[in-house]
């Protein structure tokens, strides 16, 4: 049988079954159900021209991210439609996972069974027949088939737990650094500091001669992000534009300085009023946004043209983003083997704790780094 982590109606009972339980959590306002789902395991043989460079994969513990929000929202809205409750529907998250090589196709000559692997979310794809980006949303299912080039090997000194948190804000943060050129000296503003790609972001930093500051809607964490060598977190009411936040005008004020570089996984809230405290000449990398689902409320900033204005005034570099290149991960856990890239864990669940694990994910507002389901 084929476990799966996933959203669900209510007619899905007779798939949750043995020790699980169908549970309900809350997203938006939507009282959600959802389980441990079982369906039958699709057959892989080895030999076929069809699975050549393909993989059987047994995941060992996934995660889910920012977009699985959105992603679980728009499913809702087919899954709950008039019909729909009496016939079964369900829909699998995740967007990360670690997982053993249960077998390899013909043509694979980099993976044996019984390799331990993350998936690679390479994009643009680097393999003629490999989709570009995440190899899955279905990251929870416990076995599942994808192209040898969508998995990378992981060092000896990682957990399953940590593996299945890496992928996305390792091969995010190192592109984005990457393209950035980060250079001694520079100064770094990264803002939605507590979310996980920032964790990340500030974390890969570290190795670099460069000053780190946190932008951050919650006050709670300062102390753990000062932990992480950022030299100052700038909590911020977001009701007020940036450039009157009482402590950025005063770190201004007293360095004289504003920021050269920042780094931004929520454009649609920050790309504008960060342009007012970058540099001339400065860099902006972005590689998401606030708004994934008309459910998901908050500030949006839509005043392009005065922004692109800004850009042009300024000579400001913007660095678009998604995901990275297999060598932006090979770096990222390359340095995690050295000890040189620490991965912020919040929490790890099993069992029958999903709805736990979606709303620690999804809703905590007490959530500092990854959470991840362990199978
Ligand atoms: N395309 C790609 O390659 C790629 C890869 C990775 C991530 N991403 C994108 O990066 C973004 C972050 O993803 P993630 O998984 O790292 O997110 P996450 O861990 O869920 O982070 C959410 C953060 O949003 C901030 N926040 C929450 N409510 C807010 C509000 N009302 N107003 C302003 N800020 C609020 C909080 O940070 P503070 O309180 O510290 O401000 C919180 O920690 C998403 O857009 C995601 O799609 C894209």
């Amino acid at each position: 049988m084929n476990r799966q982590i996933a959203i669900c109606n209510n007619a899905v009972q007779q798939y949750i079954y043995g020790d699980y339980s169908l549970q309900h959590f809350n997203l938006h306002g939507i009282r959600v159900p959802c389980g441990v789902v079982h369906t039958k395991t699709k057959d892989f043989d080895p030999k076929s021209e069809q699975h050549a460079n393909f993989v059987l994969l047994k995941k060992r513990a996934f995660s889910c991210n920012y977009r699985d929000k959105g992603l679980a929202l728009g499913r809702l809205d087919i899954m709950t439609e008039a019909g729909m409750k009496t016939n079964p529907k369900f829909y699998a998250l995740g967007s990360e996972f670690s997982a053993e090589v249960v077998s390899v196709g013909k043509n694979v000559k980099n993976l044996v069974p019984g390799d331990r692997v993350i998936s690679n979310g390479n994009y643009p794809a680097e393999h003629p027949d490999a989709r570009p980006g995440l190899p899955t949303n279905h990251g929870s299912k416990e076995f599942e088939i994808l192209h040898f080039s969508k998995v990378v090997k992981i060092p000896d000194n990682m957990s399953w737990e940590v593996a299945a948190g890496f992928p996305i804000g390792g091969q995010t943060t190192y592109s984005m650094i990457r393209k950035l050129n980060i250079q001694p000296g520079d100064k770094v503003l990264v803002t939605s500091a507590t979310s996980n790609t920032s964790l990340f972001a500030i974390n890969a930093l570290k190795k670099y001669n460069v000053e780190v500051y946190a932008l951050s809607t919650r006050e709670t964490f300062r102390s753990q992000l000062l932990q992480m060598g950022v030299r100052d977190v700038f909590v911020i009411d977001p009701a007020i534009r940036l450039t009157e936040q009482p402590d950025i005008v005063q770190h201004v004020r007293s360095t004289r300085k504003l920021f050269n570089v920042v780094i931004d996984p929520f454009f649609d809230i920050y790309f504008r009023p960060v342009l007012d405290l970058l540099e001339m000449g400065g860099r902006y990398t972005t590689c998401g946004m606030y708004h994934q689902h008309q459910k998901m409320n908050g500030e949006g900033n839509h005043q392009l043209t005065e922004a692109l204005f800004q850009v042009l005034l300024k000579n400001i570099t913007i660095y678009g983003n998604c995901l990275g290149s297999t060598q932006d991960l090979q770096k990222a856990l390359d340095d995690y083997r050295k000890g040189d890239l620490e991965v912020i864990m919040d929490q790890v669940f099993s069992g029958n704790e999903v709805e736990a694990f979606f709303d620690r994910t999804f809703n905590s507002k007490e959530r500092f780094g990854k959470v991840v389901y362990v199978y």
